[in-house]
């Protein structure tokens, strides 16, 4: 029997940016993957998408021919054991994919959500067999960043979370388990707290939304990759923390919404990089510059831990 036939079978429902890298992820593991996307072209893009994240990982393309792509839906799941959802993030649309796999599926198939903000109560309502559907909340780009937060939601039963956790791991994830449905997660909770108060500290007029970025990267975000905020405080000790926290914490933005500089920069259209304006101004070369940093340092990183994973399979 070859490695691939002891593999359980992945589903991806959606091919679009996430869902084409998380299929990327499980063949490269050395599961069969089966796609789904109702865009024709979406799907027929999908064999191009993944050989070029593995040259990017200077890897050898050949675990594209492990996915088959399918413009059927009941196809891509039949005998599938773990279906994961990267659909279009709308709750009408997400709950009706969500019925129609609890019907299509059996009752131990693992239903899993890509979603970045929907509770999974929410797009799991109209599916009669709650108990298998939760969270998996890859990154982007899933194929190069590892983590993937796996939320429980209060009906799902906590040996799908744990069969979720253990397939992830198994394919080279990094999986961490969510224990309450809210908002955000954990992940994103903590992103936007951050963003909350630079967006706060530029219209403050402290400072310009460069120097904001170079405090964070040259500062404390240089740091931040291998040592977590609590890990951090714990090296330093509490006190310094709590010292910090009895100076600095009644003088954080409390704004209770959007911050009305981002509302105003929205309505004026000055929505980011694609316009050339956002908090920054961008000339397509210096956006095109941003991107390529952003996709080099991930790769690199990605690379380092799948030769790691290689080598440690082969030993
Ligand atoms: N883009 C990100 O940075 C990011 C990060 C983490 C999570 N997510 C989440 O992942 C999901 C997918 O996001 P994306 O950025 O890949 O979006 P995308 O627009 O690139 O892809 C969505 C795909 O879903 C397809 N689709 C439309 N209707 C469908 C249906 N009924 N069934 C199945 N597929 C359907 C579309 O044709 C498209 O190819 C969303 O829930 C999003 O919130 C996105």
């Amino acid at each position: 029997m070859t490695m691939l036939a002891k593999k359980e079978k992945i589903a991806v429902v959606g091919a679009g940016l996430m869902g084409h890298g998380i299929a990327q992820v499980f063949a490269d593991a050395g599961h069969p993957v089966a796609i789904y996307d109702p865009d024709a072209a979406a799907l027929a893009r999908v064999p191009e998408r993944v050989r070029e994240i593995f040259r990017l990982l200077d890897a050898d393309p050949s675990p594209v021919d492990h996915i088959s792509l399918h413009e059927r839906l009941e196809n891509a799941v039949a005998g599938a054991q773990f279906v994961i959802e990267a659909g279009p993030e709308r709750v009408p649309i997400k709950q009706e994919i969500f019925a129609t796999l609890d019907a299509l599926t059996g009752p131990d198939v693992i239903l899993a959500s890509n979603t970045s903000a929907i509770p999974i109560r929410e797009l799991a309502a109209k599916a009669a067999r709650r108990n298998r559907i939760l969270g998996a909340h890859f990154w982007n780009p899933p194929h190069f960043v590892s983590l993937v937060e796996v939320i429980q939601s209060d009906a799902t039963d906590i040996k799908f979370v744990q069969r979720a956790m253990k397939l992830l791991a198994d394919a080279g994830m990094s999986p961490v388990h969510v224990k309450r449905d809210i908002p955000g997660f954990i992940g994103n909770r903590l992103q936007h707290a951050l963003k909350r108060e630079a967006i706060a500290l530029v219209a403050n007029g402290v400072c310009d939304a460069e120097t904001l970025d170079k405090v964070v990267t040259e500062g404390f975000g240089s740091r931040l990759g291998v040592l977590g905020p609590l890990e951090q405080s714990d090296m330093v000790g509490l006190s310094l923390t709590l010292d910090a926290h009895r100076v600095l914490i009644a003088d954080l933005d409390r704004t209770p919404g959007p911050h009305p500089l981002l509302e105003a920069k929205v309505s004026a259209g000055t929505t980011g990089m694609a316009v050339g304006e956002g908090f920054r101004r961008w000339t397509p070369e210096q956006a095109t510059a941003v991107r390529k940093r952003f996709q080099e340092h991930l790769a690199s990183e990605a690379r380092k831990r799948r030769a790691a994973r290689k080598a440690k399979a082969q030993a």
